[in-house]
């Protein structure tokens, strides 16, 4: 197959098949396994807030834009960074936007997958009773060949996906997936709610106290947010651009952020009942639901399959994204390469396999440079550099007339959310990152940021 043509590629077979897909891209690790341990080490409900107000403020607005860019190039993102940037009679270097989105969720991807892995051989260890047994969750988990096993499982099954196109591929398992997530979701947590400390869950999720908010509260309720909901990462570019024009990206943006919030904030009233029932510290940290949870699935009744069905749950989610996550740069490489999709997939699934590889054996390659490089870096200037993009280069009337079917109120708090509210917050977040990881910290603290 050659290079496809460009403005001539698929596009979703309905609106329904849209957002379940971006819903799947948004709904992920992000939210059942990093938003509950992100919630216990800031403090609970102040986190929850703030990182509710984040979604509004600062993810939703940069969802609209990029849904729109895609939507009015069809093309990837970097391509449709471009394309949009000379319509507009600005430099085509603007493709600088895509350039570090794409980039930023390749990274997210090489460790995403590893997680992943996890995930799955945790979900394997339940279902073979593994929890009951000391020690037991690790059963398919010990070494790193172990790991690296697990990790190239799980980037094979993204591969094999993706390369089976737009609506043979990832429509169609977010279509069959998705679903399925939400009945065991609803399922886990009416379950846990039943059974675990309900009310004790509650109360540390929405009772306001701000009593523990510091200034890195915000610095991780943001940079939470735009991973969650899947921003600056070329995807909700590339998935933008699949979409036909009559589809309200408005409306559609605000239903897959709420839809994403939801599941965060069911996710912590699945998992914190039990954390408390048990007297587990809430702020464990990462490893809230790898060390934490199958200990207390080791002592409920029926925990083997509770336990392997959670970590099923973890590992739909997880599938669902990272398909998106590897469309992005795949979407990119058909279109400028003689490679066929099938081919582009296999050899970029390989190289993000390879980097994963190399955080699996080493940590300091893992936490110094991917993890920084994707979360503390090329997230946080991805939104900003799109935000700049539509409120600043592209002409207020352009943007307008993509987002035609949103109300005039929606569109103003849009307009000025890229434009005045988003560029700054970021930039200082931005500085606030590099400052915490070349110069010690020194700024954040002498404004008072631990
Ligand atoms: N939103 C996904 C999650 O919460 O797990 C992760 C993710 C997917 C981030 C796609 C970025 C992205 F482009």
């Amino acid at each position: 197959m050659a290079a496809t043509p460009v403005g001539q590629h698929a596009h979703w077979s309905s609106r329904f098949a849209f957002i379940l897909a971006a819903v799947g891209s948004a709904v992920g690790l992000g939210n059942l396994w990093r938003f509950p341990f992100m919630t216990g080490q800031n403090g609970g409900s102040a986190f929850v807030l703030i990182y509710i107000g984040c979604v509004i403020l600062f993810a939703i607005p940069v969802l609209m834009a990029e849904i729109a860019i895609g939507r009015h190039a069809q093309q990837s993102a970097i391509s449709s960074t471009r394309k949009m940037a000379q319509e507009a009679g600005k430099s085509a270097k603007w493709a600088i936007v895509g350039w570090v989105c794409t980039a930023g969720g390749f990274l997210i991807l090489t460790t995403y997958s590893v997680i992943a892995g996890m995930v799955m051989a945790y979900s394997a260890s339940g279902f073979l009773g593994g929890f009951s047994e000391p020690g037991g969750a690790t059963m398919f988990y010990g070494d790193n060949g172990a790991k690296l096993i697990w990790h190239a499982v799980f980037m094979i099954i993204t591969v094999m996906i993706v390369a089976r196109g737009l609506k043979g591929g990832i429509e169609q398992v977010a279509t069959f997936l998705m679903p399925v997530f939400f009945i065991v979701l609803i399922g886990l947590t009416i379950y846990s709610l039943a059974s675990g400390n309900a009310a004790e869950a509650i109360a540390y999720l929405f009772t306001p106290d701000f009593s523990a908010v510091t200034g890195n509260t915000f610095v991780a309720a943001l940079g939470q947010a735009f991973f969650s909901v899947s921003v600056a990462s070329a995807i909700m570019i590339t998935y933008g651009s699949y979409l036909s024009k009559d589809t309200n990206i408005g409306s559609s943006s605000v239903l897959i952020a709420s839809a994403d919030t939801m599941v965060a904030l069911v996710a912590g009233l699945m998992i914190f009942p039990i954390v408390f029932m048990v007297g587990m510290d809430p702020a464990a940290g990462m490893g809230l639901i790898f060390t934490a949870l199958p200990a207390v699935f080791a002592d409920m009744p029926a925990g083997n399959i509770i336990g392997g069905a959670f970590f099923a749950l973890a590992f739909i989610a997880a599938i669902t994204s990272s398909i998106s996550l590897l469309e992005g740069t795949v979407a990119f490489i058909e279109e400028h390469s003689d490679f066929s999709r099938p081919t582009a997939a296999v050899l970029l699934g390989f190289f993000a396999f390879m980097i994963g590889a190399g955080a699996v054996y080493s940590d300091a390659f893992a936490g110094e440079f991917v993890d920084w490089m994707s979360g503390s870096f090329l997230l946080p200037l991805g939104g900003l550099l799109v935000a700049v993009f539509a409120g600043w280069v592209i002409p207020k009337s352009l943007m307008r007339q993509e987002l035609s079917h949103a109300s005039n109120g929606l569109f103003g708090f849009f307009h000025f959310c890229v434009k005045f509210v988003v560029p700054p917050a970021i930039g200082i977040i931005l500085l606030l990152g590099l400052d915490a990881k070349f110069n010690g910290g020194a700024i954040g603290a002498m404004v008072g940021l631990g």
